[in-house]
């Protein structure tokens, strides 16, 4: 079976063309990512409306050049993936409308995806061997959770942020420092120059606290770039001590709730969503947790395989495809209701 993934839920354009046998084994037979990170930077953020438009110019052009690079004609393709959920509602707009115009025109079945069961299975995409029941640590822009997978579709979140996601603790802080958007990585690259500091401690929320919550630390830095404007800035040192305690701020609590869950349960641990890019918090997960993996780079972040690979997921299990729909919020809990399914 063939199957096209379309993601377009915030800031990037991803598609991609899988195949997947009767025996479940899958294989990716083309991608193409278009990242509109040059687009919103000078505004420090991700502009939605800019974003929709941006992905209603790429998804045609991006989806020919994957057809011609692929050889695949559209004839061939068995079923479409669509993330509709969650993201910002005008981007997964412009994906479902392109897919329902493509399904339509070439009678292909359309299967509503959600955007982050596609991270979730991003592991078993790229590890055949790792099988439910294992747990996953979600950690994008706008997504921390870490999440019990019990099969398909059945997944039970153990954790979830109460305010802010990782990535945007990242981009917040980042941004107050005056880093250029998206400033996680470039936060991470000076906190690697950094050490512990007597300077500077982020206020650290109750270890034993079931959810996550970042918002304090925001805040924390705030105070601390008003109060210390000219110091900060002129001196590297304290920058970078200032990163250090900032990422390990962010860092500390994804470990320390991870690892607890992970060696409690004695399951495996993948981990996906563009914070798993940092090192310190690979470092940090790989010491702690007996068994962890990381798909590579690129399906860590927003792209078309995942969706695709979850299509075909369920439509190699017979699952119809149920009424399409665009959802700006839809946790995991809700998708064996959704599916109609209880698949093992
Ligand atoms: O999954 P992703 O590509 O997009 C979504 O949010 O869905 O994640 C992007 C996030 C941004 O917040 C970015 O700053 C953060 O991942 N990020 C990092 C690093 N690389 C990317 N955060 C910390 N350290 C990094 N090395
Ligand atoms: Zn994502």
């Amino acid at each position: 079976m063939i199957v096209l993934g379309i993601e377009s839920s915030c800031d990037e354009t991803g598609l991609a063309i899988l195949e997947i046998d009767d025996a479940g084994v899958s294989s990716i037979r083309g991608e193409v990512l278009s990242s509109q990170v040059a687009l919103h930077e000078k505004y420090g953020g991700v502009v939605p409306e800019l974003a929709s438009r941006e992905h209603m110019r790429n998804l045609p052009v991006l989806c020919e050049e994957l057809f011609d690079t692929t050889g695949i004609s559209r004839k061939d393709v068995d079923g479409i993936g669509v993330t509709c959920g969650p993201g910002l509602k005008g981007c997964l707009l412009m994906g479902v409308t392109f897919a329902q115009g493509l399904g339509l025109s070439e009678k292909i079945p359309v299967f509503p995806v959600n955007h982050i069961e596609g991270h979730i299975l991003s592991g078993e995409l790229h590890e055949p061997t790792i099988k439910p029941p294992y747990l996953t640590l979600v950690v994008s822009g706008g997504h921390t959770e870490i999440i019990l997978v019990e099969g398909l579709g059945r997944y039970t979140c153990l954790c979830r942020t109460r305010d802010d996601a990782a990535g945007e603790a990242f981009d917040k802080s980042a941004n107050l420092l005056e880093l250029q958007y998206p400033g996680g990585a470039r936060l991470a690259g000076w906190a690697d120059k950094g050490a512990p500091s007597a300077r500077f401690k982020v206020p650290r929320v109750a270890r034993e606290m079931e959810d996550f919550s970042f918002s304090g630390l925001k805040t924390a830095v705030a105070l601390m770039v008003k109060r210390n404007r000219e110091e900060l800035f002129g001196d590297e040192k304290l920058f970078a001590d200032v990163c250090w305690a900032i990422q390990d701020g962010i860092v500390d609590p994804l470990v320390v709730k991870v690892s607890r869950e992970v060696n409690a349960r004695r399951l495996p641990l993948v981990v996906c969503g563009g914070v798993s890019a940092n090192a310190e918090l690979r470092r940090r997960l790989t010491e702690k947790c007996r068994t962890v993996y990381f798909p590579p780079m690129k399906h860590c972040i927003d792209n078309g395989a995942m969706i695709a690979y979850v299509a075909a997921r369920y439509l190699a299990a017979g699952t119809k495809p149920p009424h399409i729909d665009i959802f700006s919020r839809w946790p995991v809990e809700t998708l064996s209701d959704f599916y109609g399914v209880a698949h093992g």
